[in-house]
């Protein structure tokens, strides 16, 4: 492994259309953040850059709703996804917009380098003109019935219904959103970025060079790799935007993928002016994008052609996708409410900022999606955090300060358990070294609190407070040793739960070397006078150590004494205190209401879908319905939602293909039985003659599943 000398993180730029929730939260910038404060723990030199994401159509057509301006709705969201961000204590170097000046420019630069090389295509092609607003029609201007679920108001990009990504020309009775009146088509010039003449260089570098990376990440880029890649348009005709900087492309910006990316470096520009280039442009950075699994194409294989296009920059050493975190066992949906916001939250439970840290984390969706519930939130709070780490960290301190006087008492006479209780504390440490630096935070935080786990049973084991009856010398020990690993969780604990983590510092009376922080710009602000160069928004996870004789260091954990004998604690305060129901119970009935909202408006829709006409019964009889099992599965080249599938129907061994690619991926057909409507008059699909069709049902959200029956039955049984 390369060792670089500095680590450049990047979270993808939250749009500014609406505030951050905890599936945003659980899926970028929890793991970023605990990734960013374990380094800077290490002593390694880490740049921590976001910012908003504030073009794109949904903007302009919030801003057109509520009768104001795209940049009054930026503004709105950008100060309050900032403040939010602070608020749970993610304070990155810079949280800039891709609104400022220095990203038009830089984005405009970026985009005219290539355009002057000749990197782009530009291509003529017909798009949805609207004659009575004398405008093209982007993506969510145009809105129709999806061709998948029948759901009205499915727009030029994608249905919310169903979550199928859809062209403008896929939809059924297409309408304008601006006046609603029925589209024209148009010709409109656009540049396109031919990522067909990058794919032989991605294949390369990602496939054979990148198999480290997760395996969601990796099977993803390999599916679209294999897929085979088409150029994709960089410009929009849209007022809102970077405007395309070319002669004759009034009207046209940048399209929102192309400039947000550029806005990691515009951004990077504006903290560090003098020297952003070492942080882009040099072999010795390693570069990591933290973000959702719906921005995996956009992060590993857009943005990297576009650098490569570019030339100069580096490339990402690694992208750690997160897959998505469900609420209450349901898809978190922005538009119909169903998610919890982080604003909402820091309100709710003021001083709890932790918990929700730590129950993301425990729960991170990394290696499949997760779920969110509040009684999880509960138990986890109660059962884990209050009654294993607050519980120890508690009978400690409140213990060393009754026999004690609240000072670390010697080790005087060591027993056997002691010594094997702390030697259990190196390897956990070299257990969190290797899962925090291969961006495993649930298996590195399980080992954070296996140390609290230790600390509890340590004391149950050695009963001090019995113990102390009789022979204060023995008692000094277990409370000495005990301490130690106070501290041990102290610096274990920094990068996932700081605040908590301060707390504790508090009750031990000592500092942390947390690393260096470069929110206050150029050089760099070690953890020792942050407090003088913080911003003062966020100044409870700043750090200082003036005053403080003990200041911990990632390399203490599991050391003998890191607390010294005779060091003097400060007064024992509870880390953790425990969620009631009732707390509980009012989240759930918010959301209890929200669904039967949700619910009430999908019964509508159902209601609203008549049952067909009647058919005969042997119209019925025509069909020839059997089971049948997957032999062969892959995409279909060139497109996004059709598999090609080798079935054996017990008749024969035939092709269908099926547009299921957006609901099960080659993997999950293989070897799985099925129903297939076998008498279905042959057609040709993209070249591939198709006999036959799948049998699917459509979820009340729109989805397809696949029929499969009960038992494996042979194939080519009739069903009817
Ligand atoms: O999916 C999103 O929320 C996008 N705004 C992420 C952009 S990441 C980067 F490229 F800027
Ligand atoms: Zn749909």
């Amino acid at each position: 492994m390369k060792n670089f000398e500095r680590t450049l993180v990047t979270c993808a730029l939250p749009y500014a259309n609406g505030p951050v929730h905890i599936g945003h939260l659980a899926g970028v910038y929890v793991p970023a953040d605990i990734y960013v404060r374990y380094l800077r723990m290490r002593g390694k030199d880490v740049l921590y850059v976001c910012g908003s994401d504030e073009h794109g159509v949904p903007i302009t057509i919030k801003a057109k709703k509520e009768g104001c301006t795209p940049q009054d709705i930026v503004d709105r969201y950008h100060k309050i996804i900032k403040d939010s961000f602070s608020g749970l204590g993610i304070n990155f170097d810079i949280y800039s917009r891709t609104s400022s000046d220095t990203h038009a420019k830089n984005a405009s630069e970026f985009f005219r380098k290539l355009y002057d090389e000749g990197k782009f295509v530009e291509k003529e092609s017909e798009q949805y003109f609207d004659v009575e607003a004398n405008t093209f029609l982007a993506d969510r201007y145009i809105v129709g019935t999806c061709p998948k679920c029948g759901a009205q108001g499915a727009y030029g990009d994608q249905c919310e219904k169903c979550g199928s990504t859809l062209s403008p020309d896929e939809l059924i009775d297409p309408k304008s959103a601006l006046s609603g009146s029925k589209p024209v088509k148009k010709k409109t010039k656009h540049w396109y970025l031919p990522l067909d003449k990058y794919e032989p260089w991605l294949k390369e570098w990602i496939l054979d060079g990148h198999k480290e990376w997760r395996t969601n990440v990796y099977g993803q880029c390999k599916s679209w790799l294999d897929g085979g890649l088409q150029p994709r348009a960089v410009s929009r005709d849209l007022e809102w935007g970077v405007p395309v900087p070319v002669e004759g492309a009034e009207g046209k910006v940048l399209y929102v993928w192309f400039d947000a990316p550029i806005g990691y470096i515009s951004n990077t520009m504006e903290l560090l002016p003098d020297s952003w280039e070492k942080w882009w442009k040099s072999d010795d950075t390693k570069l990591v994008h933290f973000i959702g699994k719906d921005n995996i194409v956009f992060h590993c294989i857009v943005f990297p052609s576009m650098l490569k296009a570019y030339g100069d920059y580096i490339l990402p050493d690694n992208v750690p996708a997160n897959e998505f975190l469900n609420l209450e066992g349901d898809k978190i949906s922005t538009s119909r409410g169903w998610a919890v916001w982080l604003q909402d939250y820091l309100k709710d439970f003021p001083g709890q900022e932790d918990v929700l840290r730590y129950v993301l984390c425990a729960n991170a969706p990394e290696t499949k999606d997760n779920d969110f519930s509040w009684k999880d939130f509960q138990a986890r709070n109660n059962s884990e955090l209050v009654a294993i780490f607050g519980n120890f960290v508690n009978r400690a301190a409140v213990l060393t300060h009754k026999y004690f006087d609240g000072k670390v008492p010697a080790d005087a006479r060591p027993e056997r358990i002691d010594e094997e209780t702390l030697a259990q504390i190196l390897p956990i440490k070299a257990s969190m070294e290797h899962f925090l630096e291969n961006y495993k935070f649930r298996e590195a935080l399980k080992e954070a609190m296996n140390i609290a786990r230790i600390g509890n049973k340590y004391l149950t084991d050695t009963e001090p407070w019995k113990v102390a009856k009789t022979d204060m010398e023995r008692t000094a020990s277990i409370l000495n040793v005990s301490l130690q690993i106070c501290a041990d969780l102290a610096i274990a604990f920094e990068p996932f739960l700081p605040f908590s983590a301060e707390k504790l510092r508090k009750i031990l009376n000592v500092g942390i070397c947390a690393g260096k922080d470069y929110r206050a710009g150029e050089n760099g602000v070690s953890s020792d006078n942050l407090y003088k160069a913080g911003d003062g928004a966020a100044l409870h996870t700043c750090i200082s150590n003036e005053g403080y004789e003990t200041v911990l260091s990632w390399e203490d954990l599991g050391k003998k004494s890191i607390l010294p004998e005779g060091h003097r604690l400060s007064a024992a305060e509870l880390l953790f205190s425990k969620i009631e129901d009732d707390v509980i119970d009012a989240q759930i009935s918010r959301l209890e209401e929200i669904r039967r909202k949700m619910e009430a408006s999908a019964a509508s829709v159902a209601a609203a879908a008549p049952q067909k006409a009647e058919c005969s019964f042997e119209d019925f009889e025509k069909m020839d319905i059997r089971t049948a099992t997957v032999k062969e599965a892959e995409r279909v080249p060139k497109t996004d939602k059709l598999l090609k599938l080798t079935i054996d129907t017990g008749l024969d061994i035939r092709t269908i293909v099926s547009g299921i690619a957006e609901y099960y991926s080659p993997e999950d057909m293989l070897g799985k039985q099925i129903c297939i409507l076998a008498n279905l008059a042959p057609r040709k699909i993209r070249g591939i003659e198709s006999k036959g069709m799948i049998l699917m049902a459509r979820q009340q959200d729109g989805k397809m599943r696949f029929i499969t029956p009960q038992e494996v039955l042979s194939n080519g049984s009739e069903i009817g």
